[in-house]
């Protein structure tokens, strides 16, 4: 049985020395390409991450993803490039999957990410209505960020709470048993911080 530590670190090393020339221009940069310089650093550091975190396998994709859903918030185009190399999937799959979960977004969000719980439970017990009355003191449909960037407004399949429905969620935090109130509290809160 081959030594997924051994192979695991030679592809480290080799990706390491393949990279070391890049490394040596960035040296030499000019604040034009700084940009570059930094989206190049980005994109090592992540493919790093990613030799160190998950094997180089298909099946690999989605753990991928989560990931870099949890770190930087979306899934940017260069980011679904990395994971690309690393599982072994065309780009055009790896978007696909990116795009069909809604608790993954390849689009940055706003500082805040509100969620509003649209599944059937909440759904039945007035779900619809709060998520009306975001749409409507936030002026946005769902899957939209305000025009300042402060809040994206995002529906849900379901929170896994649906005893304390409708729910909503705030930057990951969850509340049961919402109402028109809670909404107007929640956006307070968030356009205040
Ligand atoms: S349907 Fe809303 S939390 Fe499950």
């Amino acid at each position: 049985m081959p030594d997924k530590s051994l192979r695991h670190t030679s592809e480290r090393l080799r990706w390491k020395r393949e990279n070391k020339d890049g490394q040596t221009e960035s040296a030499h940069s000019t604040p034009s390409n700084q940009k570059d310089n930094q989206l190049t650093v980005d994109k090592n550091n992540l493919r790093l991450k990613l030799l160190d975190s998950f094997p180089r396998k298909r099946d690999q994709l989605l753990p991928c993803l989560h990931l870099i859903q949890h770190e930087l918030g979306y899934l940017p185009e260069w980011a679904l490039e990395v994971v690309s190399t690393h599982v072994m999937v065309p780009e055009s799959e790896v978007y696909g999957a990116a795009t069909s979960y809604t608790e993954l977004r390849v689009l940055k969000p706003g500082k805040h990410v509100l969620r509003v719980c649209t599944g059937l439970s909440c759904s039945i017990n007035g779900g619809d209505d709060l998520a009306a009355a975001v749409s409507e003191e936030l002026q946005i449909p769902p899957g939209e960020t305000t025009p300042d960037g402060s809040i994206t407004f995002e529906e849900s399949p379901c929170f896994y709470i649906c005893a304390l429905g409708p729910s909503l969620e705030l930057d990951g935090k969850w509340t049961g048993r919402a109402t028109r109130e809670t909404v107007m509290s929640v956006i307070s809160k968030a356009r205040r911080s």
